[in-house]
């Protein structure tokens, strides 16, 4: 008997240590993050302004939650123990304070490292330190780990991130897990029980179409990393979402190219990390960033990220069920000209296998609604027709009359 409750143990402990930590990122995270804007060069005092106006300029209340220093809040050696350090002139009063800082804003915290022996950016990576770290990070009492997949050679991806999310469930804290491996070994296959996002590509640049040359890799464009997206679809869901990269809103872009971006990564059901300097976002910059009917789109509860419908003349139609029956449609206009849009419901059946979300207009009426304006649009019974400016969206809402 004794022998039998010791194996009924043992298996107990190894399987609720198998997996991530359940009931995390149920809609995509939403959060602020530092490398789009200010790479390595970090500090106490931005994080901190950074956190207060979260919360004056409205975003912290429209749903990003969490702060995460990216790569370079590290000191370039581990201490004597072998323990990671804040970087002492950067972070004088070191990782607990600021969490503490974070969290009495109502904000969640989170930190960067990476699977390699060092980060992208040089400082020391995780490697060979899996448990150590995660019990440093618990102590630090953060929420969030994104952790990247530079200096590598030699590992499996599954199994190296497979061992990190272990550790961070042995430390015990619940912490969002984001894996930044790029995509190489097609995280969505084996990453929904592993982490809670995995990012899908290669980096954004804040740049509308194709790639940017930096040497030893090219940077994504919007619409680049828009082309991807489509047949990953079927991977995402509440707890586990695909990650086409952080946000480029803000960053010097186009207002109608920002607006696009920030309306196709919430039509992707995509993690919404803004990656802009806070404190002196324009007007439009914020107003694209905390706009509810879109952002509402993107934290639906279904989850259900958005399919390719149609193209033509360069505007795709993408296609997102949402919860009580409704449907956000996004038409993207992708060329330098303004299009026109005639469609006519009757003949655009929608009918989504993924989701079990069939609609024939001939049969049922829906109300539509325009996002961006709030305004009601008529019945989804004669054409629906509208201009969509160069490099931007029309996006509306169906609801069932
Ligand atoms: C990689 C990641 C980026 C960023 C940098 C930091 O390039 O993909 O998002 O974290 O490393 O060095």
């Amino acid at each position: 008997m004794k022998r039998l409750l010791f194996i009924f143990f043992v298996f107990l402990s190894v399987t609720s240590f198998a997996q991530k930590f359940p009931n995390l990122a149920l809609t995509p995270p939403m959060g602020w993050n530092s490398w789009n804007t200010f790479q390595t060069n970090i500090s106490e005092k931005l994080v901190k302004d950074i956190a207060d106006v979260m919360v004056s300029s409205g975003m912290r209340d429209a749903g990003y939650t969490y702060i995460v220093l990216d790569d370079g809040w590290m000191a370039k050696e581990r201490d004597a123990n072998g323990n990671l350090v804040a970087d002492p002139v950067k972070f004088p009063s070191g990782m607990r304070a600021l969490a503490d800082y974070i969290h009495a804003k109502g904000l969640k915290f989170g930190l960067y490292n990476c699977a390699g022996t060092q980060t992208c950016a040089g400082y020391p990576g995780t490697r060979g330190y899996e448990y150590q770290d995660a019990r440093l990070y618990a102590s630090f009492d953060i929420d969030y780990l994104k952790f990247d997949w530079c200096n590598t050679d030699g590992i499996t991806a599954k199994e190296a991130y497979k061992t990190m999310s272990k550790a961070l469930k042995v430390a015990g804290k619940p912490i969002v897990f984001s894996l930044c491996e790029w995509g190489g070994n097609k995280p969505w296959l084996w990453a929904a029980e592993v982490g809670h996002l995995w990012r899908t590509t290669g980096d954004i640049y804040a740049g509308w179409a194709g790639t940017k040359n930096n040497g030893s890799w090219s940077a994504n464009s919007v619409t680049r990393i828009i082309e991807s997206q489509d047949s990953l679809r079927k991977y995402a869901g509440p707890g586990h979402w695909n990650d086409p990269d952080m946000l480029e809103v803000g960053n010097g872009m186009k207002v109608s190219e920002d607006r696009a971006h920030f309306a196709m990564w919430c039509m992707l059901a995509a993690p919404l990390i803004a990656g802009n300097d806070l404190r002196h976002m324009s007007a439009e910059t914020r107003e694209i960033l905390t706009n509810k009917e879109v952002i509402a789109v993107n934290q639906d509860a279904l989850g259900i990220q958005a399919y390719k419908y149609a193209v033509a003349d360069s505007v795709e139609t993408w296609i997102k069920p949402l919860k009580n029956n409704e449907v956000a449609i996004c038409f993207l206009n992708r060329s330098a000209n303004p299009q026109k849009i005639n469609f006519n419901w009757k003949e655009h059946p929608i009918k989504d296998d993924l989701s079990k979300t069939y609609i024939d207009f001939n049969q049922t009426e829906y109300k539509i609604k325009d996002i961006e304006t709030g305004k009601e649009k008529g019945k989804a019974k004669s054409a629906f027709e509208a201009t969509v400016p160069s490099h931007d969206v029309v996006m509306i809402i169906l609801s069932k009359l």
